[in-house]
């Protein structure tokens, strides 16, 4: 059980929590949301007990937590197995001391003594099993024994990702808080995550801005509302359908006070300078009872994302022949030929590690290809979205500060008005960029885009962070953009609203359809398991 009693959070003079009391119940499964900045990051921070809160609210918390760490390179220099057995910390340092000891040359009464105590932990603590455990938790998130004694360092970063997420559930910990745990992820490791998740018998907290995952795992939903936190029971949708019910109701009753107002009002203006006073008097009384419930304002707000380019490219954008890459053994793409014509919105979809990024950083010449050319036509400028994109914003800086980096004119006005469109309003703009949300950097990075007006933009996993409103945004954005776009996804939502042409990484290798993703899907249909979850 996790119990939030009376916790306040604010920065500077925003608070993002006003006194919020919660409890957490074991077996159930609560997907925390709310849209992008809310503050499902800072409270899942002080669930754990990594930030402490504004006032003197406090959390309790069972003794065995896991969590997502969100660092991904902060175990780089341990190996694999290693990187997930110090997901039990009582477990791990018995291990290490007993090591120690035994590695060493002699031994006194005293580390016999010690070794005995050590063993006992390590026997408390499931030690003996451990190994087997954690190299049964990497086999089902797809890393393969071969791999669990190299080093984190070598894994790329939806693998180490993954990794993270084994140390978080390794040892059988009584709660689990998993910030954002899909991102990383492909279609199979999301299908072996809720499949793990919906067994699970502790108490779940997990953020996620995965419709379809909420809606396979969770419970209950609590939902982050301006300075509030309200439980509601069910999935994802059910929050959704209850909110909107609830709002409708209020509507329909605003409707009939106003109607009923108008009538009252109009027997006021008829009797009001006559005899009838007293009922006049009532029906004024009555009239001020009858104000409309306020409704709340909705939390969700939408950016307004478009791009625009400097200058039109050629007919043809790029020209790529015989296009050839491999890491290992099997070519991740071979004898590749494309013809990329200006206006084309490409979306590149498949599996993890299936070389979609690649592919993109070959085009871009970031990589070297092992074969092929790739020949970018007369106008073609590219900017480029990475998938790491957190590097790519300096964290000493403020977000209007970084824009005016990318204003060719240095007009603050065409600054701030962009900001403001992104959703960065008021302080938002001075607030420093290190701590900025995920989906914030997002749309910092967008809003950049949106200033350099390239003819060619090219996105890589764009919706990782964003909420809902802004992946429709960005969809609506891309399509009506008169130049060129290239985006890897696994976002469904998005390559509906966005594509023009699809190109697969298939087991069968690289097709390239012209059309959009409904006219892929009837010639090229998903086998069972992808239809019915995403694609
Ligand atoms: N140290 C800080 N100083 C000032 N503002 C901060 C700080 N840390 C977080 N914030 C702000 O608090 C708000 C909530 O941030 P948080 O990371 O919790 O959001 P989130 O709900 O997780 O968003 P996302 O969906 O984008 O991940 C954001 O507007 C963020 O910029
Ligand atoms: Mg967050």
């Amino acid at each position: 059980m996790i119990t939030v009693n009376e916790v306040t959070k604010s920065y500077g003079s925003r608070t993002l929590f006003d006194k919020v009391s919660v409890k957490f119940t074991p077996g159930n499964r609560y997907g925390l949301t709310g849209p992008n900045g809310a503050g499902k990051s800072t409270f899942m921070k002080i669930l754990t007990g990594e930030i402490e809160p504004t006032n003197r609210g406090t959390v309790s918390r069972p003794r065995k937590t896991g969590v997502l760490s969100q660092d991904q390179f902060a175990f780089d220099a341990e190996r694999i197995i290693d990187t997930v057995l110090m997901g039990n910390d009582t477990l791990w340092q018995a291990l290490k001391e007993r090591n120690e000891i035994c590695n060493g040359t002699e031994f006194t009464d005293e580390m016999m003594h010690r070794l005995g105590e050590l063993e006992s932990t390590v026997a408390d603590e499931n030690g003996y099993m451990a190994e087997i455990e954690a190299a049964e938790i990497l086999r089902g998130i797809g890393i393969e024994d071969a791999r669990h004694t190299d080093l984190m360092a070598s894994l790329p970063t939806d693998h180490k990702f993954r990794v993270l997420l084994a140390q978080a559930v390794f040892g059988g910990p009584e709660a689990l808080l998993l910030d954002e745990p899909t991102n990383h992820m492909d279609l199979e490791s999301i299908h072996w995550l809720e499949e793990y998740l919906i067994s699970y018998e502790g108490t779940l907290i997990v953020i996620s801005h995965d419709r379809h995952f909420l809606n396979a795992v969770c419970t209950h939903i609590a939902d982050i509302d301006y300075d509030t936190i309200i439980t509601y029971p069910g999935n994802y949708d059910d929050m959704v359908e209850h909110k909107m019910q609830a709002r409708t109701s209020v509507e329909a009753e605003n409707r009939d006070k106003a109607k009923k107002i108008a009538q009252l009002q109009e027997f006021v203006s008829r009797f009001a300078a006559g005899q009838r006073s007293s009922q006049v008097q009532s029906r004024r009384k009555e009239i001020e009872r009858l104000t409309p419930t306020d409704l709340k304002k909705s939390n969700i707000q939408r950016p307004y994302i478009r791009f625009d380019q400097e200058r039109a490219s050629g007919r043809e954008v790029c020209i790529v022949k015989g296009l050839t890459k491999s890491f290992g053994e099997k070519p991740l793409f071979e004898n590749l030929d494309l013809e990329i014509m200006r206006g084309d919105k490409i979306a590149i979809i498949g599996g993890n590690g299936v070389g979609k990024t690649t592919l993109l950083r070959c085009l871009i010449g970031e990589l070297e290809p092992d074969a092929g050319t790739v020949r970018w036509g007369t106008g073609a400028t590219w900017g480029y979205y990475s998938q790491d994109f957190g590097d790519q914003i300096p964290k000493d800086t403020t977000s209007v500060e970084y824009l005016m980096r990318f204003e060719p004119k240095g007009d603050h006005q065409v600054v701030r008005g962009l900001m403001g469109r992104m959703l960065f309003g008021g302080e938002d703009g001075v607030k420093p960029t290190k701590a900025l949300s995920g989906g914030e950097q997002s749309r910092l990075l967008m809003a950049r885009l949106m200033l350099e007006k390239h003819s060619v933009l090219i996105f890589d996993e764009p919706t990782n962070h964003l909420d809902l409103e802004s992946v429709s945004a960005l969809g609506e954005g891309i399509s009506q953009f008169a130049g060129t776009v290239f985006v890897v996804t696994h976002d469904r939502d998005l390559i509906s609203l966005m594509a023009t042409r699809v190109l697969s990484f298939t087991p069968e290798g690289l097709i390239d359809f012209l059309g959009t993703y409904e006219d892929y899907l009837t010639n090229h249909p998903l086998p069972e398991v992808q239809r019915t979850q995403r694609w």
